[in-house]
């Protein structure tokens, strides 16, 4: 039988009910101080990402291990203070932030907006200009770098919408430094996720120290680097660069900078910290429809991504291929196209691997399916970290 640090997943699952999100809280320690141990040559904070998993107990654990937060929208950002990060641990990214989100970031201080273009450093200095107050920025750079990953998640090319191009943030910064209102203290990359190669990345923070060089030369001087998230995983079992390989191929590059190095990293924490428990409902022909599909976990639908799917409680029942879809009208509501899996009976449970980032998050409420409940697993015991959303928590918003 299937477990999570010892305590089995079938009486977690009768308990609290299918689908249902569990979380290794081991895990997720474990993943993060692989990344701080990796970079503890060289000053540096880690900033998790949260859009991969902002459920509150997460912030919260990620905090007490000494994380920082990248916050990515207004509520992002509100989530992170709850959680008890202060507003200095916090860095604000995103491409599009409104008027009252950055008014918002400026009130209460963060650690910096990581900015996207001159029309954004504009509005931040007006509305800096009106409070009496400095913003600290990041030039977020287009390094033109291609991250050779899938092209949804790739960030780092002149045809993406993210950044500022590369080649223009010399001038950019040389325009900025003559504002009062806002103060560059950083440079700011991130050119994808799911990154498996580590040449992008170490292009990317070679490009920024670069940057950096020549800003010290027209007399802006900074304070940090930040190389953004995008440190892949291993969805099918095969061997991917861990942490250590990470820092070995950026802090050569990035060391003799001798600025502080900010990281996002998000997926790699916590992807493999979490599992999506779900349970047959329909077995006919070659499909076995379950209790969860593209509401609860998008991901292989929209980036064709895979997950491995494994019977909780494992049978001798003869295997065949199956395509293990979810319970939604759209053809494209697949779990796993092409499974060899025992042929499985109505309720059993199972159990979709690798599911602790860009999981819960990207849940949605379409054919009005209520958001799933969360566990988290820790000394030997699963508690609800958030409740499964009611009909009642929906109707509720409307009139
Ligand atoms: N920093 C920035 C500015 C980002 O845009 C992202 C992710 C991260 C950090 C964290 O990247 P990570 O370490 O998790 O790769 N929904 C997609 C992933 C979208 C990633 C968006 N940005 C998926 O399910 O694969």
């Amino acid at each position: 039988m299937l477990v999570c640090d010892g305590v089995p997943l079938e009486p977690i699952a009768a308990e609290h009910g299918t689908p249902l999100y569990i979380y290794s809280a081991a895990t997720i320690d474990e993943r993060y101080r692989a990344i701080d141990d990796a970079f503890a040559g060289c000053p540096h904070s880690i900033h998790y990402a949260l859009k991969a998993n902002s459920t509150l107990a997460i912030a919260r654990r990620l905090r007490a291990l000494g994380s920082f937060a990248d916050a990515n929208s207004g509520g992002e950002i509100e989530v992170a203070r709850r959680a008890g990060f202060t507003p200095s641990q916090i860095v604000f990214t995103g491409v599009g932030k409104t008027m009252a989100e950055l008014g918002a970031a400026i009130d209460i201080g963060v650690r910096s907006i990581n900015v996207e273009s001159a029309g954004e450093i504009e509005r931040i200095e007006a509305l800096s200009r009106e409070r009496k107050t400095r913003t600290k920025i990041a030039i977020r750079v287009n390094p033109d770098v291609d991250a050779k990953t899938h092209p949804h998640i790739s960030t780092g090319m002149k045809i993406n919408k993210f950044g500022i191009p590369i080649d223009e943030a010399r001038q950019l910064c040389a325009v900025t430094r003559g504002r009062p209102n806002v103060q560059v203290v950083g440079l700011h990359a991130h050119v994808g996720s799911q990154i498996t190669n580590m040449e992008p990345l170490t292009r990317a923070a070679a490009a920024l120290v670069t940057l950096a060089r020549e800003l010290a030369l027209d007399g802006t001087s900074i304070e940090h680097l930040d190389i953004g998230g995008g440190l892949g995983v291993s969805y099918d079992g095969s061997p991917v660069p861990g942490a250590d390989e990470y820092a070995a191929a950026v802090l050569p590059v990035l060391r003799p900078s001798g600025l502080e190095i900010v990281l996002e990293p998000g997926r790699h924490i916590m992807a493999p910290a979490g599992a999506l428990l779900t349970r047959v409902v329909d077995v006919k022909g070659p499909f076995v429809v379950m209790d969860a599909g593209m509401t609860e976990l998008i991901r292989p639908m929209m980036y064709n991504a895979f997950h491995r799917i494994e019977p909780v409680v494992l049978t001798d029942a003869p295997s065949s291929s199956v395509h293990i879809v979810g319970p939604l009208c759209e053809s494209s509501d697949t779990l796993g196209k092409d499974r060899e899996i025992p042929r499985p009976n109505v309720g059993d449970l199972f159990a979709v691997l690798d599911t602790g980032a860009y999981g819960s998050v990207m849940a949605s409420n379409y054919n009005r399916r209520l958001m799933p409940a969360e566990v988290m697993v820790e000394n030997g015991a699963a508690r609800v970290i958030r409740r499964r959303q009611t009909l009642d928590d929906i109707l509720a918003l409307e009139l």
